[in-house]
């Protein structure tokens, strides 16, 4: 005789976290499992406010028009907490996990607590059998951690039955929505029990709906866990090693993105992640290639937490390395000098500036006193004052530091123009006439390789891009710092 079914077939989704996961990734649940409820919870009733309001917290290219037809139908942004546990079938946890900034961990453990904050919330709340499902990217065996705290539940209560399954998101910041409609793959890491395994399809149910059953991998909890910090790993890793080559490239006239394609037209190295640039920015790259470095050393094995750590360290000195270049070419001083910034997010269509590497360029560039006029498409004001205050001073900020909503106000009388994020706009200015009220000589330097070197030079410009020697002279950029 089978066992009975310990949890209901899937109905009421309940997601904890309404930001840059939890957001988009229950809009296109809702969007593609009509027939079940979908609430998206947080703590900061302002976000909620903001999901329900016509502007929505955060900008994702085809994210708006996916909340504006399913919201209010069965998709719910609520600051009702404890309710929508009680009525859920299963409930995602996507709630933040920076990285530590103090104690034990300082610097590189991601930081639990909104993890275990939600895991109690659920404990105390829940009423009968739940799905508990981590998509918060986290170290192996957090999973365990959750399930403590609502075994400990299940003791005064037996009507309570959790199982906690993993299923990490691996969207990107800007193709979020192309991602969640059409992932690699799916994952989804369980207990392998009858009950694990009951949860586990439970998930597989609600994913096929949209995702063919092929792409959706099941594995053990702890694969499962690790898969996601690997994978970021390797992508940041590749973006490592193609900036550690443009260094070379500066040095030796290569141009990496010749050598980018020549590389990757191998298919067993492919094109993908070979983009030479200033260096890889966003919340998941750096927190996560720590975390995995903390468990390395955690493990007792320095030689792999030391391979992984040049991977930061790779990023952090390609920006340094960026910032000495433009200080170096503009006669070795910026001091008192406009330097426009064009670009500020992470990468382009987002918002979203969490390590962009634009904060750590600026930073070294005010430390030289350089006067900075910065313009982002998408970036507000006051998100670009408080980065910049976090690593000087809001004095320094407001002393050396302009932010305008206009590219060709931005350059006016500066001396340079530097490109830190990759927006499609910057390819379509009027490069002539931008440097008609540039002081001169005029330079650009391309932090992205996405400008005609050729093109802005016939115009006037000295122009200097990462993993391009240039015309003028070779080992401009080689210079070590
Ligand atoms: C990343 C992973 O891609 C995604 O799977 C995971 O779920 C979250 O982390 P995200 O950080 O949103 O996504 O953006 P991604 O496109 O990966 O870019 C990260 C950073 O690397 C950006 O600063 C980007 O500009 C930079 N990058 C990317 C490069 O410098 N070169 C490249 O070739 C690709
Ligand atoms: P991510 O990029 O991982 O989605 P975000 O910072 O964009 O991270 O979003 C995480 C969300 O989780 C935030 O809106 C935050 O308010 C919310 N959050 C954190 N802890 C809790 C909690 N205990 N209960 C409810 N919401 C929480």
């Amino acid at each position: 005789m089978e066992a009975a079914q310990v949890f209901r077939k899937v109905e009421k989704i309940v997601c904890v976290g309404a930001g840059y996961v939890g957001g988009p990734t229950c809009a296109m649940i809702a969007h593609k499992c009509p027939n079940i409820t979908v609430t998206v919870v947080d703590m900061n009733t302002e976000k909620i406010a903001e999901w329900n309001s016509d502007k929505l917290p955060i900008y994702e290219p085809g994210l708006d028009e996916i909340v504006f037809a399913a919201r209010n139908k069965n998709l719910f942004f609520s600051s009702d907490i404890p309710k929508a546990i009680r009525e859920a079938d299963l409930i995602f946890i996507s709630v933040n996990t920076p990285t530590k900034m103090y104690g034990r961990g300082k610097g590189m453990a991601p930081d639990l607590k909104y993890v275990e904050s939600v895991s109690r919330t659920i404990a105390e709340h829940a009423i009968g059998p739940k799905i508990v499902v981590e998509k918060s990217t986290v170290p192996v065996r957090a999973a365990e951690s959750i399930g403590c705290i609502l075994r400990e539940a299940q003791k005064h209560n037996p009507d309570l039955k959790f199982q906690v399954l993993s299923n990490p998101e691996f969207l990107a910041e800007g193709t979020a929505m192309r991602d969640l409609a059409n992932p690699d793959r799916v994952l989804i890491g369980g207990e392998n029990s009858v009950e694990g395994l009951e949860a586990v399809s439970q998930l597989v149910r609600v994913y096929e709906h949209w995702v063919p059953r092929e792409r959706i991998i099941t594995t053990n909890t702890w694969s499962s866990e690790l898969s996601k910090l690997v994978a970021n790993a390797f992508l940041a890793q590749r973006i490592s090693s193609i900036n550690a080559i443009s260094a070379v490239c500066e040095a030796t006239g290569a141009d990496v993105g010749e050598v980018a394609h020549a590389v990757g037209c191998d298919s067993r190295i492919g094109p993908k992640f070979l983009q030479a640039s200033v260096g890889f920015g966003g919340s998941c790259f750096q927190k996560d290639v720590l975390s995995l470095v903390y468990l390395c050393e955690s493990l007792n094995l320095p030689q792999v937490a030391e391979y992984w750590q040049s991977v930061i360290d790779v990023n952090n000195w390609q920006r340094r390395r960026f910032a000495n270049k433009i200080i170096a070419e503009l006669f070795n001083t910026v001091t008192d000098k406009k330097i426009a910034i064009f670009g500020f997010a992470f990468k382009k269509n987002t918002g979203d500036t969490r390590e962009s590497s634009a904060i750590y360029v600026a930073q070294h560039l005010m430390e030289e006193h350089a006067k900075l006029s910065i313009y982002d498409p998408k970036v507000s004001k006051q998100q670009m004052f408080n980065d910049l205050k976090n690593v000087t001073s809001s004095q320094d900020v407001d002393r050396l530091v302009t932010f305008e909503t206009d590219p060709y106000e931005a350059a006016r009388d500066a001396h340079a123009i530097v490109i830190l994020t990759e927006w499609d706009e910057f390819l379509t200015l009027d490069y002539n006439r931008i440097h008609e009220t540039m002081k001169h000589p005029s330079a650009i330097f391309d932090g992205r390789l996405i400008l005609d070197q050729k093109h802005l030079q016939n115009i006037g410009f000295r122009t200097f891009a990462i993993g391009s020697a240039s015309e003028q002279e070779y080992n401009l950029f080689g210079s070590s710092i």
